[in-house]
């Protein structure tokens, strides 16, 4: 499995605290069956910054000593780039990295609201053939009172990227079904664990694609998992599969009725 969000590079945000941290976390990644993933330290957010030749950087020696170790996990370079006025222009300054060098980019947006400024920004991302994905919409309060709103930013060029932690309810019931709720709508197109710490957040990706398949199918399952290959591949993302998800409410019923 890939997973395109983590903060595993050590000392660097609010991520793994020093390398015994994010070799644990590389070890409970592999346990998982992830064979790469994306590091994506925080920028912009007012607190960390994590310029793009630092993260490269990072993770050129991370890869490095995985090598050494023998830990059969790769890294690839990446960010979540908090939503700032300045941010074309760090992307012309090359201050920002794409994710594993593709044309999608990680943007994170302040968990209150959506910006007015984000519709012109997804615009202009896309002149510059780049594809923003947003993280985490489910955490966001506008979207979580009024999904429309992401609806709006798919339709005028975006992405989105769901946290196997909100699937799995690790941030509570609403969030939970909100997510849930986006991705039966067809609003989110990837799946990343946004692992922090091993125990207190760690990746639960291969958890998550088993409920995804349980409750929506398993075309729904090899979607998400394609398209996390798709990003390594630089290749648009697949078209959502036909088949519509089977509702929560019934598989609720049949399922205390088999008591499974
Ligand atoms: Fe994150």
């Amino acid at each position: 499995m890939i997973d395109i969000h983590t903060h595993i590079l050590p000392g660097v945000d609010d991520g793994a605290a020093n390398w015994n941290d994010a070799l644990n976390m590389a070890r409970a990644a592999v346990a998982e069956g992830i064979t790469t993933m994306i590091a994506t330290p925080h920028h912009a957010n007012g607190r960390y910054h994590n310029t793009a030749l630092e993260v490269v950087e990072h993770v050129r020696h991370m890869n490095e000593q995985f090598m050494a170790m023998g830990v059969p996990l790769t890294i690839q370079s990446g960010q979540e780039i908090r939503l700032h006025g300045d941010l074309l222009e760090a992307w012309l300054r090359k201050e920002l990295l794409p994710l594993a060098g593709s044309s999608y980019i990680l943007i994170e947006l302040p968990s209150s609201g959506i910006p007015k400024e984000m519709l012109e920004l997804i615009h202009e991302l896309n002149v510059m053939n780049l594809k923003p994905i947003i993280a985490h919409p489910e955490r966001n309060a506008e979207i979580v009172r009024y999904p429309d709103r992401l609806a709006q930013l798919i339709e005028i060029g975006a992405f989105a990227q769901v946290t196997t932690h909100s699937l799995l309810g690790d941030f509570g019931r609403r969030i939970e079904k909100t997510a849930w709720s986006l991705c039966r709508s067809g609003l989110i197109h990837i799946v990343s664990s946004d692992a922090h710490h091993v125990e207190r957040r760690g990746f639960r990706l291969r958890e998550t694609y088993d409920v995804i398949r349980e409750r929506m199918g398993q075309p729904w399952e090899n979607y998400f998992l394609n398209n996390a290959q798709r990003i390594m591949d630089d290749l648009p993302f697949e078209s959502m599969p036909e088949e519509k998800p089977f509702p929560e409410g019934v598989v609720q019923r049949l399922r205390s009725y088999f008591r499974i």
